[in-house]
């Protein structure tokens, strides 16, 4: 165990890597994920991003937002003058949840007890970083960030508001910009996504 977390660090010193979140079972999903991704980031940024929780390319690499949703974050970031390497990234579920379709792993939302299960970890990660600004992309972020089941980012969708001595700012998840039924809406959802990331990126001052 030790060896492999000393290989584990050095192969990736820029992940904060908690030992024991691999080791994790406060809910089943563990089982069928190859690996818990913890987030990544600078150890304390004034803009934390947090997502769902791993897609199948971040479950086999075990860093978040390297898939298709995350080539999407990277070009609001770049659109809002965000350095993604500034912001810490994150996830409000460790494990890639998942079902077979065919040969793909196909993306299952995660339960509210098993995002409740893995807000201890959330918590963590913003004990350490202490961010002045949360983004919360998507639902699962926001339902975790403020432990309220009932929470969707479209009652206050890019509005910023103060929550436990933080600014939180709901907007959509990246996938949704990606998979939305038409154009517009998608067109619409990312322009939500870069509009929340400047006015992090402005609140983080
Ligand atoms: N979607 C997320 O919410 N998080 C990731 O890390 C990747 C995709």
């Amino acid at each position: 165990g030790a060896i492999i977390a000393i290989a584990a660090e050095r192969a990736q010193p820029q992940r904060a890597a908690p030992v024991a979140l691999d080791q994790c079972r406060r809910c089943p999903l563990w089982q069928q994920a190859t690996q818990a991704v913890p987030g990544v980031g600078p150890a304390q940024a004034a803009i934390m991003l947090v997502g769902e929780q791993p897609g199948d390319q971040e479950d086999l690499a075990g860093v978040p937002f390297i898939g298709p949703a995350g080539a999407l974050l990277d070009r609001a970031l770049a659109e809002a003058e965000v350095a993604r390497l500034s912001v810490y990234l994150t996830n409000a579920v460790k494990h890639f949840k998942w079902e077979p379709r065919g040969k793909r792993r196909l993306h299952k939302t995660p339960a509210q007890r098993e995002v409740a299960a893995c807000h201890a970890w959330l918590e963590q990660e913003l004990a350490r970083v202490q961010p002045r600004v949360i983004v919360a992309l998507g639902g699962t972020a926001l339902k975790s960030l403020l432990q309220d089941g009932a929470a969707t980012v479209t009652d206050k969708l890019g509005v910023p508001f103060q929550h436990e001595g933080r600014w939180i700012i709901p907007v959509y998840h990246p996938s949704y910009a990606l998979r939305a039924m038409d154009a517009a809406s998608r067109a619409d959802a990312y322009a939500v996504i870069v509009d929340g990331l400047r006015q992090a990126r402005a609140l983080a001052g």
